[in-house]
């Protein structure tokens, strides 16, 4: 059967949990892509060899990789549809990696914000920065082009990662004569981020200030209820500022009953609701929210064996498209003439 859709890849480290803040800013427009296009959804677990290549740290992956997993499929991205796979049981791609390294610069790499910044915060300095960790964009651009994909969707920080992929494709095609890949377009969502539980800008697992999709209601009723809100309203009737108010884009983005976040709305502004109730409503709704993603997780939970078979079987799928894909590449340099 082949399929007419024009591929799409993008995908996540197995580093932890999803939270809100990944569903607002990409999952959520996935599962509504999965339609549109033929989308290959990659856990990159050897991107996560970059800055955390230790035994202790390799031996958490694979719990990761369920997590994710568990998060993909709860959050409605179908294994039918959609094919999930996992990076290093893709063995072109550490072919492909080598022939894109050579295809890149040093110095191009090097001068990248996103390495400096991923160097930072993994404490390395100059001296001690690792060869793969500015390898990091050439891997991401084996995984965006082995599939031949055409729309990378990622988040703004990635956006430069996909320049890198567009400018190797077309050193490869240029350099052996060949059409190989096409040019991969980043699809970068236009929403602000979701600001943590805490007001900080950014909702993020090393912050603190998350509310993860895995969360049971009485965590996300505890979680709300310690939530940031308008500092300057220390009693229920002074009036309160609803703009920038992290309870209330919650309330806009999660909150169904639009009359309900209207009413709430005008009674913050006038002084004429508690936090108490506007926390209690948004805390309903959150739940709400997650109630279906609970109910598809624990189909997929009670039975680990799915899980391995999902994976399995889109990791299965994502090599017969390597495989086309190496034909291609081997032909076009001639590195490995037909006998
Ligand atoms: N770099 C992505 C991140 O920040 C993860 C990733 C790896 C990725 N390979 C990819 C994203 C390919 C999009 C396409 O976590």
């Amino acid at each position: 059967m082949t399929n007419l859709k024009k591929r799409l890849l993008t995908g996540d480290r197995p580093t932890g949990k999803l939270h809100l803040g990944h569903y607002v800013g990409s999952i959520q427009n996935r599962v509504k892509l999965q339609d549109e296009y033929d989308c290959y959804f990659i856990v990159a677990d050897l991107h996560t060899l970059t800055t955390r290549p230790e035994k202790e740290n390799v031996v958490e992956v694979p719990g990761f990789i369920r997590e994710l997993v568990l998060d993909y499929l709860a959050c409605g991205i179908d294994p039918v549809k959609s094919t999930i796979f996992l990076q290093s049981h893709v063995p072109a791609t550490f072919e492909l990696n080598l022939y894109f390294e050579m295809l890149i610069t040093l110095p191009r790499l090097s001068r990248l914000p996103t390495i400096k910044d991923m160097a930072r915060a993994a404490s390395l300095d100059d001296e001690s920065l690792p060869f793969g960790l500015v390898g990091y964009p050439v891997l991401q651009a084996v995984d965006i082009l082995l599939p031949r994909a055409v729309l990378v969707p990622v988040g703004r920080d990635n956006e430069a990662h996909v320049e890198i992929a567009r400018e190797i494709g077309r050193r490869f095609n240029h350099t052996y004569g060949a059409d190989v890949f096409p040019e991969p377009e980043a699809l970068v969502p236009s929403e602000r981020l979701l600001p943590g539980t805490d007001g900080q800008s950014k909702m993020s697992k090393s912050l603190g200030n998350a509310i993860y999709l895995s969360d049971d209601a009485k965590t996300v009723e505890q979680k709300v209820r310690s939530m940031f809100t308008d500092p300057k309203r220390i009693r229920a009737d002074i009036p309160g500022t609803v703009e920038g108010n992290p309870v209330f884009i919650y309330h806009d983005y999660f909150n169904d009953n639009i009359a309900e976040v209207a009413d709430l709305k005008e009674r913050y502004r006038t002084g004429k609701v508690g936090d108490v109730e506007v926390k209690r409503k948004l805390a309903a709704a959150i739940n709400r929210f997650l109630e279906p993603l609970r109910e598809r997780r624990a189909q997929y939970e009670g039975n680990p064996r799915f899980l391995d078979d999902i994976l399995a079987a889109g990791t299965e799928r994502m090599n017969t498209v390597a495989t086309e894909t190496m034909h291609m590449v081997r032909d076009a340099m001639g590195l490995f003439p037909k006998a």
